[in-house]
C-alpha cells in the first residue's frame, strides 16, 4: 500500500517543502500539507487557479495531487497557548483548528495515520541582527518557531505515525560553522534542532522504530531564504567554493528525503545529512 506523509512548511512551489512533497508524491506517496495560517489563502487560491501547475508536473508527467492542506501555526502547542491577539486577528479567525494539538487531530479523524513527518518550516524575526545584537525575545522566538515546533510537531503525530514511519527536517550548517548574516538566534536554533534530531530519533526509535532524520541544505533562493538578505552570496560562494561546482536544485533535496523515507534507508536514523554539494567538507574557500 502507498505510504502517506504530513509535511509542514508549504506556503508556495519554490521552498524545500515543495521539492519534498514532490519526491514522496513521485514515489506514491500521498501528500497531506500544512501551510501557515498568514500564508493559507494565498496558497491555496493558487494551488486552485493553477498557478502551480507547471511546478506540480512530475517526472511520468502526471501532476502532483495534494489530497489536502491544513493550516497550522507551529508556535502553539494548543488553543490555550493563543493569545487573544492573535484570536482577534482576522487571518487566523477565518481558520481553526491551526495549533500542533488540533492539526494533529484532524489529520487523524480525517485518515487515521500518516508515514512520514516532515518538517520544513523556520522563523527568526531578528535573522538579520547579529547575534550579539539579538534580544531575548528574538532569540526564544527563533528557538520556537525553528526548534521547539518540531518537538512539538513529532510529540502530537507520534501517535498516528505507523511503527516503522520516518521524520524528517530541514536544517542548516551555520549550527556548526559561523555564517555571518545567520543571526536573529538563528545558528543556535539549528543547532538544538540537530541534537534533537539525535534524542528524538532515540526516543522514537525505542517506542515506535519510527526514524528521525535532518537534512543540512546548501542555499536555496526561496521566500525565507530571500527574506535573510544573503542569498544570492551563499549561492555564488558555494558555485565557487563546493567540490561540486553546480548549483544545488530543491529537487536534489527532495530526492533525498524520498530516499531517507524509504525502506532504503532502514538503519539511518539520528543522523544530519548534508545536501550542498559537499560545500561543508572544505576547510578554507579556494
Ligand atoms: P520556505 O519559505 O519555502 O519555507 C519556510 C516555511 O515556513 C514557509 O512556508 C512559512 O510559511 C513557514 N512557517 C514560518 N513560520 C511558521 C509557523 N509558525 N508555523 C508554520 N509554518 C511556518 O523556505 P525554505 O528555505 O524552503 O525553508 C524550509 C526549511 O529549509 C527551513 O527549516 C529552512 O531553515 C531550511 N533550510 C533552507 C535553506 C535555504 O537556503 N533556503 C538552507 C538550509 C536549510
Amino acid at each position: 500500500k502507498g505510504k502517506r506523509a504530513f509535511i509542514a512548511g508549504v506556503a508556495d512551489d519554490n521552498g524545500y517543502g515543495w521539492a519534498i512533497a514532490k519526491s514522496l508524491a513521485a514515489a506514491g506517496a500521498e501528500i497531506l500539507v500544512g501551510t501557515w495560517v498568514p500564508a493559507l489563502n494565498i496558497f491555496e487560491s493558487s494551488l486552485r487557479r493553477g498557478k502551480f501547475d507547471e511546478s506540480r508536473v512530475l517526472p511520468d508527467g502526471s501532476l502532483m495531487e495534494i489530497t489536502k492542506v491544513y493550516p497550522l501555526d507551529a508556535v502553539f502547542d494548543n488553543p490555550d497557548d493563543v493569545p487573544e491577539e492573535v484570536k482577534a486577528n482576522k487571518r487566523y479567525a477565518g481558520s481553526s483548528n491551526w495549533t500542533v494539538q488540533e492539526a494533529a487531530e484532524a489529520v487523524k479523524s480525517d485518515f487515521g495515520s500518516i508515514d512520514i513527518l516532515v518538517h520544513s518550516l523556520a522563523n527568526g524575526p531578528e535573522v538579520t541582527k547579529p547575534l550579539l545584537e539579538t534580544s531575548r525575545k528574538g532569540y526564544l522566538a527563533a528557538i520556537s518557531a525553528s526548534s521547539y515546533s518540531y518537538v512539538s510537531l513529532l510529540k502530537h503525530f507520534l501517535p498516528i505515525i505507523n511503527r516503522g514511519g520516518s521524520s524528517i527536517s530541514l536544517t542548516y550548517i551555520a549550527s556548526e560553522r559561523i555564517i555571518p548574516g545567520y543571526g536573529g538566534g538563528m545558528s543556535s536554533a539549528k543547532a538544538a534542532l540537530e541534537s534533537d534530531t539525535r534524542v528524538l530519533a532515540f526516543e522514537a526509535g525505542r517506542k515506535k522504530r519510527i526514524r528521525v532524520n535532518t537534512i543540512s541544505a546548501g542555499p536555496l533562493r526561496s521566500r525565507a531564504a530571500k527574506a535573510i538578505g544573503f542569498i544570492d552570496m551563499m549561492i555564488d560562494y558555494s558555485l565557487v567554493n563546493a567540490p561540486l561546482q553546480k548549483e544545488l536544485s530543491a529537487e536534489e533535496v527532495g530526492n533525498t528525503a524520498a530516499f531517507l523515507a524509504s525502506p532504503l534507508a532502514s538503519a539511518i536514523t539520528g543522523a544530519v545529512i548534508y545536501v550542498d554539494n559537499g560545500l561543508n567538507t572544505m576547510g578554507v574557500g579556494v
